[in-house]
């Protein structure tokens, strides 16, 4: 079947074509027909971060023309739709409201007008699903997912699809907030992870002494505040010429701290709980250092989601909603059904036990 998709929880206007069937029990295959990203990374960077409003505003700007831009890109016409696509899928949450309400809102008008079926979609099982693009046949549960994004740093079990088992999650700031901020003390503007990624390239890691937090911690919690403000500290003696000579040296150091604590902890779920697998997404899936390391120490086998599809995007959401769909797990509604069904909820949670 052909799912349309929709995605707009943060600062990203997405819509996917995603063309998805199964080969065997549990092992859907997936292939993107068209992604279309809008980032709106320009317009927050001014701001050091996401304006919510000014989210919303864009959302509203950008979804008709992304929505055109997928369709000629699947060469569907706009009156083909009911023939062409077999499923709509839009993001509900966990997001900003008043960016998810106009992504919701989108999506129900044209369920409305075109009688598809809406799946609507918990963004967390979006970056959850984005593994299966390449690795369907390959993820054997249990399988442990490290979810590191700009709002969410989460260990989760997998005994089988839905069955979410929360191991641990950051107490305080989340990874991407993490790279964010202190992207943010020393200049590199916004978003943080990109920016720390590349500076690194030219920097030692070991060039400055910085804590890992909770590292020796016998659980599966994160926390990543401290080490913020341990590089607060340390940039706030310099004068801005120094912090600039000295930035790929404290990006580097940084990200190595990041980057040991969220293996040190994945290893040892991975270990704990007997993980057959170990699956990485969201943002910070992104990192070079975290896909270089993780993958040289695991000795279970380690996926990363391609580079495009770690960061917020509408096929990672039609994957999810397939998921859905086929095992009725998330609220749906057929033509005729209760709208309200399909709302908009900015602190959705995966249904952990
Ligand atoms: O999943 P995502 O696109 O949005 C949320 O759901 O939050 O994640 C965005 C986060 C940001 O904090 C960004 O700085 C981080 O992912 N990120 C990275 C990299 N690319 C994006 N962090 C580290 N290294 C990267 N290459
Ligand atoms: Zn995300």
């Amino acid at each position: 079947m052909k799912i349309l998709a929709i995605e707009t929880s943060c600062d990203e206007t997405s819509i996917a074509i995603v063309e998805a069937w199964m080969v065997a029990k549990n092992t859907p295959k997936f292939k993107i027909v068209a992604n279309t990203i809008s980032s709106q990374v320009k317009l927050h960077a001014q701001y050091g971060g996401v304006v919510p409003n000014l989210a919303s505003r864009e959302h509203l700007k950008n979804l008709i023309p992304v929505f055109e831009e997928t369709l000629k890109k699947a060469s569907i016409k706009k009156q083909d739709i009911p023939k062409k696509i077999q499923l709509l899928a839009v993001t509900v949450g966990p997001g900003l409201i008043p960016s998810l309400i106009v992504g919701v809102n989108f999506a129900k008008t044209l369920g409305l007008i075109t009688n598809l079926p809406i799946v609507g979609t918990n963004h967390l099982e979006g970056h959850i699903y984005s593994n299966w693009l390449d690795h369907s046949q390959e993820i054997n549960f249990p399988a442990l997912n490290l979810i590191v994004s700009g709002g969410h740093t989460q260990l989760v079990l997998m005994k089988d699809c839905f069955k979410y088992r929360l191991l641990g999650e950051t107490r305080d700031d989340a990874a991407g907030e993490a790279f964010d901020k202190i992207a943010r003390l020393l200049g590199l503007g916004y978003p943080g992870g990109p920016a720390i990624d590349k500076a690194s390239q030219n920097g030692n890691p070991e060039a400055f002494k910085l804590p890992r937090p909770m590292i020796d911690s016998k659980d599966f919690e994160f926390s990543f505040a401290g080490l913020k403000t341990a590089v607060l500290y340390m940039t706030r003696t310099m004068t801005s010429e120094e912090i600039s000579q000295k930035t790929p040296g404290i990006a580097a150091s940084a990200q190595q701290a990041i980057v040991d604590v969220l293996i040190s902890k994945t290893l040892g779920a991975a270990q704990q709980y007997k993980a057959k697998t170990i699956m990485v997404s969201g943002g910070v899936a992104a990192n070079k250092k975290l896909r270089e390391i993780l993958t040289k120490k695991s000795t279970v086998p380690a996926f990363f989601p391609p580079i495009e599809l770690a960061t917020d995007n509408a096929a990672m959401i039609a994957m999810a909603a397939y998921f859905n769909f086929l095992n009725k797990k998330s609220p749906s509604v057929q033509a005729g059904w209760p709208w309200e069904q399909i709302e908009a909820d900015s602190n959705l949670q995966l249904k952990t036990s």
